[in-house]
C-alpha cells in the first residue's frame, strides 16, 4: 500500500471534521475561533487520528464511527504545539510552514487557543457517546486514557521535564564516556521526557482506538505496547529531524542546540539515534504480530511503524 497516500486521504477527512467541531463550539468571541482554527488548519501529518482510527478499524469498525474521538487527540496535540512553540518554552517562529500562533495572535491568545483546544478537545471526545456505534463506558474509558496521557503525568510533566533538563549536558561531554552514573541519569531523564512529551499522546490514540472498539485485554496490552515503542522513535527521529531535516519539508526550523536540550542527537549521536529507533520498530512489529485478527487488518499500523523512521517531515 502507499502510505503516504493513504494518509492525504485519512487527513482530508480529520481536516474536515476538525472544522465542523470547532465551529459548532457556541459562543467563542471570533478571534479565539481564528486563532484555534489557524493552528488547526496549518497542515500537520495527522498522524494521531490516524493511528486512533486505524487501530478502531483492525476490529472491524468503519473510521466514521470513531472521528470525534480522532479529533479531540488532534486538538490536543494541536494546543501541545502552540504552547511549546511559545517564548517562554522553545521560543519558535515557524510551525507547519506557517508563523508561529503567538507571532500572528500574540503571547496571550496563544495561550488561550492552547487552552480551548485543550478543553474542548473533551466537548468533541464526549460526541463520540452521541454516535451510536461506540458504548458508552468506551468513551468514558477514553477520557481517562487522553486526561492521563496529556497531562501531568503525560505529556505536560514530560513537557516540565524537557524546560527542566535543558542544558543538562553543558560542560559533561567529555564525563559522560568514563562517568556511567552520569550517563544512566541523563539517559534515564532523556527517556522519561520522550515518553511523557511525545510517546504519551501516541499511546493514547492507539489506546482509544483499541477501547472504542472493545478490543480484549491482551489485544489492548500488545497494541499499547506496539504504540509506546513507536511513539519513542517518533520523537528520536524528530531529534534527528531537528539537526538534519530539511526545513522546508519539515516547516519548522529546528531549536534544540539553541535551547541546549536533552536529545537523543545531543546524548548518542544521529547514526546511535538512528539505530535505536530502527530497534524500536522491530519491537512494534512484534507486539502487533501478537495482536489477534488478519495480517491484512494489521497492515496499515505496520506501514505506519515504518513511516515513521522513514518519514522527512
Ligand atoms: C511534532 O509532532 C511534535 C512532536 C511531538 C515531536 P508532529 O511531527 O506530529 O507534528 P505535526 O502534527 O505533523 O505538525
Ligand atoms: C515537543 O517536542 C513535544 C510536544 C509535546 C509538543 P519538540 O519541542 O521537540 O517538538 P518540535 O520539534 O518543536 O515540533
Ligand atoms: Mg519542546
Ligand atoms: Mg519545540
Ligand atoms: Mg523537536
Amino acid at each position: 500500500m502507499d502510505i503516504k497516500k493513504y494518509f492525504i486521504k485519512r487527513t482530508t477527512i480529520t481536516n474536515k471534521a476538525l472544522k465542523v467541531f470547532i465551529k459548532a463550539l457556541q459562543d467563542v468571541p471570533p478571534i479565539l475561533q481564528k486563532s484555534m482554527l489557524y493552528s488547526l488548519s496549518a497542515g500537520g501529518k495527522r498522524l494521531r487520528p490516524v493511528l486512533l482510527t486505524a487501530t478502531y478499524e483492525i476490529f472491524g469498525g468503519k473510521k466514521e464511527d470513531v472521528l470525534p474521538a480522532a479529533c479531540s487527540i488532534e486538538m490536543i496535540h494541536t494546543y501541545s504545539l502552540i504552547h511549546d512553540d511559545l517564548p517562554s518554552l522553545d521560543n519558535d517562529d515557524l510551525r507547519r510552514g506557517k508563523p508561529t500562533n503567538h507571532k500572528v495572535f500574540g503571547e496571550a491568545l496563544a495561550v488561550l487557543a492552547g487552552d480551548a483546544l485543550l478543553t474542548n478537545a473533551f466537548t468533541v471526545l464526549g460526541h463520540n457517546a452521541e454516535t451510536g456505534k461506540i458504548k458508552e463506558k468506551n468513551v468514558l474509558d477514553c477520557v481517562r486514557i487522553l486526561a492521563k496521557y496529556a497531562g501531568a503525568g503525560g505529556m505536560v510533566g514530560g513537557q516540565a521535564a524537557d524546560l527542566g533538563a535543558e542544558g543538562f549536558l553543558q560542560g559533561k561531554k567529555l564525563s559522560l564516556r568514563s562517568n556511567k552514573k552520569l550517563f544512566n541519569a541523563a539517559n534515564d531523564l532523556l527517556n522519561y521526557i520522550h515518553l511523557h512529551k511525545t510517546a504519551g499522546l501516541i499511546s493514547a490514540s492507539v489506546e482509544m482506538g483499541a477501547v472504542l472498539a472493545s478490543a480484549s485485554p491482551k489485544d489492548f496490552k500488545h497494541l499499547s505496547n506496539y504504540a509506546r515503542s513507536i511513539g519513542l522513535a517518533f520523537q528520536i527521529v524528530d531529534d534527528v529531524l531537528d539537526v538534519i531535516g530539511d526545513k522546508k519539508k519539515l516547516g519548522k526550523k529546528g531549536s534544540d542546540a539553541r535551547n541546549k536540550k536533552l536529545t537523543y542527537v545531543s546524548l548518542f549521536g544521529i547514526e546511535e539515534s538512528n539505530s535505536h529507533a530502527a530497534r524500536l520498530i522491530a519491537e512494534a512489529h512484534d507486539e502487533l504480530d501478537k495482536v489477534s485478527g488478519s495480517v491484512k487488518a494489521k497492515t496499515v499500523l505496520h506501514e505506519i511503524a515504518d513511516f515513521i523512521v522513514k518519514r522527512d517531515k
